[in-house]
């Protein structure tokens, strides 16, 4: 059966590809910018979905602005706890998917290997804790079905996004100072947004990781992004997180595992060396 998506944040990075990918597949999709649908208000996600009559919702709607959670806590905590709670009451009262957007901010990076899906979570920062409250919503209200599809460092044409900033940053500045303390795995949104449509027409639900695979450094990062652009990757100085403002705020290290891709018969996204690669000659085509 073909499904009929809402995806809400639609002007957003993952959003905005999300949407492209599935016209690109001719899917029924309804792209509800902010503007269009506001999550936290009831009455309209209750008007939207009465009208399109969705079989698909994927909650990509979020207050990301990860510094400002810190002073505006309850701002945050309003789109990323109470909206997934919105959407999943209308999700569950009238069985439609939800998939819902999360970080792997929720934990607290303390450990040394991969998180798998079921590892404990245990944010240090406001970020986390509001996206973890919209994890436990969705998974409270939707225990068989609810889907959490957990991302980390995205990048894309779209948004603020660390390789946009090195592509601004090789080209402004002679050395450019990247911390190389924290690991995780940075993810092309249009690998994600794939991955999500694969997953939904797989029918899998429960708690899936969409990060690439491998893992690495904002430092090695941006060595492969300025080795692309033809430039020094010996003009990235390597920083620890206590030399930057606010680097304590954020986890260590945050790569994610993989299993419950493979238990549900479905391959995780490719290495990020080899995304990076692959979405690069796509990337650089566009305006920075
Ligand atoms: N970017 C990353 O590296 C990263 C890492 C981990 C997890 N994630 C998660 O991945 C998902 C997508 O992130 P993204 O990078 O695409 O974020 P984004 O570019 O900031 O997009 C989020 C979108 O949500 C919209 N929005 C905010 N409040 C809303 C509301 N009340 N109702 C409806 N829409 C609202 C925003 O509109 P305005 O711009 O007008 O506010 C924006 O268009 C989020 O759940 C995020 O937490 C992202």
């Amino acid at each position: 059966m073909m499904n009929r998506w809402l995806v809400t944040g639609a002007g957003g990075m993952l959003g905005r590809d999300l949407v492209r990918v599935l016209e690109a597949l001719n899917e029924p999709v309804l792209a509800a910018t902010r503007q269009d649908l506001d999550i936290t208000d009831r009455f309209s996600v209750r008007a939207v979905v009465s009208r399109y009559r969705p079989t698909a919702i994927v909650n990509c709607a979020a207050w990301t602005r990860f510094h400002e959670a810190e002073t505006s806590e309850a701002e945050a905590h309003l789109i990323n706890g109470r909206g997934a709670r919105e959407l999943a009451t209308i999700c569950g009262d009238r069985s439609i998917r939800l998939v819902h957007l999360s970080t792997d901010y929720v934990f607290d990076g303390a450990s040394r290997r991969p998180y798998a899906e079921s590892a404990a979570t245990g944010p240090i920062n406001a970020y986390g804790r509001t996206k973890l409250a919209g994890e436990q919503a969705v998974l409270e209200l939707l225990p068989d079905d609810g889907t959490i599809v957990r991302t980390a460092w995205l990048y894309g044409r779209h948004g603020t996004n660390f390789l946009r900033k090195m592509v601004r940053l090789e080209q402004t500045h002679k050395t450019v100072d990247v911390v190389d303390d924290q690991w995780g795995q940075p993810t092309w949104s249009v690998d994600l947004a794939q991955q999500i449509v694969a997953l939904v027409r797989h029918g899998a639900s429960g708690v899936f990781h969409g990060t690439s695979s491998g893992e690495t450094t904002w430092y090695d990062f941006a060595r492969m992004i300025f080795r692309l652009l033809g430039a020094d990757p010996g003009r990235i100085r390597p920083v620890r997180s206590d030399q930057i403002a606010g680097g304590e705020l954020r986890p260590r290290y945050t790569v994610l595992g993989h299993a419950a891709w493979r238990e549900v018969g479905l391959t995780p996204i490719r290495h990020w060396s080899a995304a990076l690669e692959r979405s690069f000659p796509l990337l650089a085509d566009e305006e920075w």
